[in-house]
């Protein structure tokens, strides 16, 4: 493998890790938890990958404090998880399960007990089936109900948790869950489902971070975007609209609305038909100023027209690939973190995830080796330290993910984590990529502590 060149980050960089509460949870069925979208998908025959489902998942439920003490090991600063909307009101809207937000109470406590400061995400897709069978996202009345599971939840742990992340991937979401059926809800109203769920999970998103605010004025309030920069496979005109047309639908029509106020022009041309009728009216608010970008980085998106000009994904040649197919870009990084500060501005951006599946497998001593994603992980990360040396304001980083876990329709047959899980026996076992990630966090906290001694090295006073 090729030598690890130095990275070096600011002393108050958050390193960190990231999970979501379906793909990690389990007990589904426990302590007043309803229904949500992803079981009923999951038991859906020729959704999931051999029909599996997030029933068990990690158990992290029920292991939560072996997983902190994992974290702690690692010597996270940060951890990002999500909130189970239907264990806090288990049908959406109405009555709120106490004991659904106690276990976030507990974890949340764990966490702080250890010294990890929790970055929350609200939503990270598993709505509840009581409002998917009202309409969903395609229902205007859903962004009511966020907003009653975002306050639920804010005034339960706003005491302690100071850093709120309204959504996570509203394209995925969207395009995924109402375009293309390939996620839960599966269904597949095209770009006119897509085009209007995004709409509604924007509108939430403004409307969450006017109720953090009020409750919780000293909170930080931020969305996490999907995004993926995009090149055209030649110099042709057509390559090029095409292009433009993908980087239009992944990144801008989230980007501008967010940072902006206002839809891309040129994208409007194709989907102001879909928007719902009142969506002009929705944009101040959906451009409520925030305090963090959070950026999912996984690979870039090489396109070429079609026949009659339509967009389509190219494959690169010679490139490295994940087994999830996703090319091992990190320039892709590069080019998008100036072009995100350049254009929009965000106050801070964190790196909310990134990361890579490969398949592991225990060798035969037991440990587990996986230097290609010690290497994934480490080429995104000089990307990331050429940025903030560019002037941008990277504050973080975390790694998706700390745990293999349920990997939405491809099941658990695509592993992620720093630690791998064995999942007949629930045992974790930390990977060589946690190894490699301990000593580099302790060797980031050695050096940035020696350069600037008089600066606190963030909130955190443990000595590492
Ligand atoms: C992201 C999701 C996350 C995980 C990774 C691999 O799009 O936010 O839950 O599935 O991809």
């Amino acid at each position: 493998m090729e030598q690890d060149k130095e990275v070096r980050f600011p002393s108050s960089f958050v390193w960190g890790a990231a999970t979501s509460a379906y793909q990690i949870e389990g007990a589904v069925a426990e302590d007043g938890r309803g229904e949500s979208v992803w079981d009923r998908f999951c038991a859906t025959p020729g959704r999931v990958r051999n029909g599996e489902s997030g029933a068990v998942a990690d158990d992290h439920y029920h292991r939560y404090r072996e997983d902190v003490a994992l974290m702690r090991q690692l010597g996270l600063r940060g951890y990002r998880f999500s909130v189970a909307w239907p264990r806090v009101l288990p049908l959406g809207r109405g009555m709120v399960n106490t004991k659904g937000l106690d276990f976030y109470d507990r974890l949340v406590d764990e966490l702080l007990h250890n010294e990890i400061e929790p970055y929350v995400t609200l939503y990270h897709w598993d709505l509840p089936q009581a409002l998917e069978d009202e309409g969903g996202w395609l229902s205007r009345a859903t962004t009511d109900a966020f907003v009653e599971f975002t306050e639920a939840t804010v005034l339960r742990l706003g005491d302690r948790v100071k850093t709120w992340i309204t959504h996570n991937e509203p394209s995925i979401a969207s395009w995924y869950g109402y375009g293309w059926g390939i996620r839960a809800p599966g269904r597949t109203e095209g770009e006119a489902g897509a085009v209007k769920a995004a709409h509604h999970l924007l509108l939430s998103h403004g409307q969450a971070v006017d109720v953090i605010r009020r409750d919780v004025p000293t909170a930080r309030v931020g969305i996490t975007l999907f995004l993926t920069p995009t090149y055209p496979v030649s110099e042709n005109g057509a390559d090029v609209a095409a292009a433009q047309y993908v980087d239009g639908m992944h990144n801008r029509w989230f980007l501008d609305p967010i940072f902006r106020s206002e839809y891309p022009a040129d994208m409007l041309e194709a989907f102001q038909q879909h928007l719902p009728r009142e969506a002009g009216g929705d944009l101040q608010l959906i451009g409520r100023p925030i305090d963090f970008l959070g950026v999912n980085y996984y690979f870039r998106t090489l396109v070429r027209a079609g026949a009659t000009g339509e967009p389509a994904r190219v494959r690169p040649d010679q490139a490295d690939f994940t087994d999830m197919g996703f090319e091992l870009y990190p320039d892709g990084l590069f080019h998008l973190l100036p072009r995100l500060h350049r254009e929009y501005g965000p106050k801070r951006i964190y790196i909310t995830e990134n990361g890579a599946s490969f398949t592991d497998v225990p060798i035969h001593n037991g440990s587990v080796r996986d230097p290609e994603r010690q290497r994934y992980i480490q080429r995104h990360l000089e990307a990331v330290a050429r940025s903030i040396e560019m002037g941008v304001p990277v504050d973080g980083y975390f790694v998706w993910s700390l745990l293999d876990n349920f990997e939405w329709e491809s099941g658990y047959g695509r592993r992620f984590g720093l630690v791998f899980v064995d999942y007949p026996t629930l045992r974790r076992i930390p990977k060589t990529s946690f190894e490699w990630y301990r000593s580099l966090i302790a060797k980031q906290h050695a050096t940035a502590w020696a350069r600037a001694p008089d600066q606190p090295s963030g909130r955190t006073s443990r000595q590492r």
